[in-house]
């Protein structure tokens, strides 16, 4: 599967949560190629950690950005079984050319950053995508740095859930120190030493409704 991580906003978590799959995946015994996409190459300086942390990363990485990106990635498909896709916030160019060639785009919203503005964006590249594809993409959003009490989650939630083009998942990525400090040592949250288990178990969640579930719908 080739599964993209994509927002029009920065910050939102599309790299921690890339590096986190890539190696979720590894951990489930597949072959894995992380694509950083993003020109601040962020899931490069992760993998250039973990090799230091761990001595080798267990997945392949490459960096590519613009047009070049989809027809790369259209010939590196039959090497892996599921190839992660980093996007930067601000290209359009490699956006595009992931939505374009990815399975499953993960679009994450911060709930305290969430306006209409970048939904509505969101939707139009949506729409634009899906014209010209010959299988739908499977767009799914959920909320990322979610603040682990608040209500401003149950309004977004709501809001993301009202649209037909959206498929929203009820999995959502609380804003948890145990990500950020796991990710500056190149290591996934499931990874360190002493693994936060709510943390760990979001990402499960998230992640298994994305492999295995992507046929079936969600369900809290
Ligand atoms: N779930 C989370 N909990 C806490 N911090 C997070 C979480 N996700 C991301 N961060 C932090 O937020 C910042 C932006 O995250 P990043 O993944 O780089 O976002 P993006 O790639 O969308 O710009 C980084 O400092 C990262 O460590
Ligand atoms: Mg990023």
């Amino acid at each position: 599967m080739v599964i993209s991580l994509n927002s029009i906003k920065g910050g939102v978590g599309k790299s921690t949560l890339a590096v986190n799959l890539a190696a979720w995946l590894v951990s489930q015994g597949h072959d894995v190629l992380l694509v950083d996409g993003d020109e601040q190459e962020t899931a490069s300086d992760f993998t250039a950690w973990r090799e230091q942390t761990l001595g080798q990363t267990g997945f392949t990485l490459v960096n590519m950005t613009g047009a070049n990106l989809r027809k790369q990635v259209e010939q590196m498909k039959v090497k892996y079984d599921h190839i992660v896709i980093d996007t930067g916030g601000r290209d359009t160019t490699s956006q595009r050319a992931a939505l374009s060639v990815a399975d499953v785009a993960l679009i994450p919203f911060a709930p305290r950053s969430f306006d209409l503005w970048t939904i509505n964006k969101v939707i139009e590249l949506i729409d634009e995508i899906q014209a010209v594809r010959n299988e739908p993409l499977i767009p799914y959003v959920f909320l990322s740095r979610a603040d682990i009490k608040s209500a401003d989650n149950r309004e977004v939630s709501q809001a993301l859930a009202g649209f037909a083009q959206l498929t929203f998942l009820p999995y959502p990525i609380s804003n948890r120190k145990a990500f950020s400090n796991a990710a500056g040592v190149g290591l996934a949250v499931f990874e360190t030493e002493t693994p936060d288990s709510k943390a760990v178990a979001e990402i499960n969640s998230l992640f298994t409704h994305v492999l295995h579930g992507h046929n079936t719908p969600a369900t809290a």
